[in-house]
């Protein structure tokens, strides 16, 4: 198995850095365009080879994709991350010219490739890469909700002082402050509906929070989080590597599927040696379906950007 994660920066390397730990793959390429930041952070990480206990050969190269060859899966986290104040979206035009190129050069080396994006504005950037490539659907997969499912379960674990590993609660939707989908209907601690469990308003509160969840780490750091995104990319890939079947939400093409077509958004998918391989039904009602036809609006206007650039 060979996996190469796109872009050295904090989640590229930190998405790495899980693979590694977990042994996804006998061959992990970190590849970046800065002269020898790649092979840096890889060398660094097989420095802890011994100390960790794990054999998975990390190769780092800068901006040589025929190192890639022959890889399974991508995972593309190139670009610019925001700083505090910037939406994802404001990434776009910057964004869009290097998620093309990254997504061509893979292709070439590696054309059966299973892609996991995580580059921002992320549904435009899967809409993108999924239009310029033309593999097929199945191979394209944006990570957005599982990392914003990890945080609606981060705040909801506090507020009801419970394992977050308890929790099943899903982000839908797009990957941005206004237009993520927190399902508080459907969050269950074990088999109670938080909706029993927490005063309406606090429920409200912690989807607020939830939505600027990214935002807020952006404010404390002083650039995009990594830590949930890179663990987030890495759960992605395991589940793709070793065939878990595992369903989490993810930005994919939709078909009709929940009301929209031509557009990557947000819905629970079945994870596996596919690629994502099954879109699940969570019957929303009427008020969640209308929140997820604004979410599809904001994240359409956002792709037909892509089209005023000379990408
Ligand atoms: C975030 O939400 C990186 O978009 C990512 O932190």
């Amino acid at each position: 198995m060979k996996i190469t994660v796109v872009g050295a920066g904090a989640v590229g390397a930190t998405v790495a850095d899980n693979i590694a730990r977990k042994e996804l793959c006998q061959e992990l390429v970190l590849v970046d365009i800065k002269e020898g930041i790649a092979e840096g952070k890889a060398m660094d990480m097989m420095q802890t080879a011994t100390l960790l206990g794990s054999d998975t050969k990390i190769i780092g190269s800068t901006n040589d994709y025929s190192k890639t060859q022959g890889s399974h899966v991508a995972v593309i986290t190139s670009g610019i991350p925001r700083k505090p104040g910037m939406t994802r979206e404001e990434l776009i035009s910057t964004n869009a010219g290097i998620v093309k190129t990254v997504t061509e050069n893979l292709l070439k080396h590696s054309p059966d490739v299973i892609i996991v994006v995580i580059s921002n504005p992320m549904d435009t950037m899967t809409y993108l890469a999924l239009k310029s490539s033309g593999i097929p659907k199945n191979r394209i997969i944006g990570m957005g909700g599982i990392l914003d499912s990890s945080r609606f379960k981060y705040y909801l674990s506090g507020a009801l002082k419970c394992s977050p590993s308890d929790l099943h609660a899903v982000v839908i939707g797009g990957h941005g402050d206004t237009t993520m989908i927190p399902l508080t209907r459907l969050a269950f601690l074990n088999s109670h509906a938080v909706s029993h469990l927490l005063p309406a308003d606090q429920l409200k509160q912690i989807a607020a929070d939830t939505m600027v969840g990214g935002a807020t780490l952006t404010k404390l750091i002083g650039t995009s989080a990594w830590y949930a995104p890179g663990a987030a990319g890495a759960a992605l890939v395991e589940s793709i590597v070793r065939d878990e079947k595992k369903v989490y939400p993810c930005c994919v093409a939709l078909e009709g599927e929940y009301g929209q077509s031509d557009i990557c958004l947000g819905v629970p998918v079945v994870i596996g040696k596919n690629g994502w391989e099954k879109i699940i039904d969570y019957k929303l009602n009427a008020e969640e379906q209308e929140a997820f036809n604004k979410s599809a609006d904001a994240v359409r206007s956002m792709n037909e950007v892509l089209n005023t650039l000379t990408v």
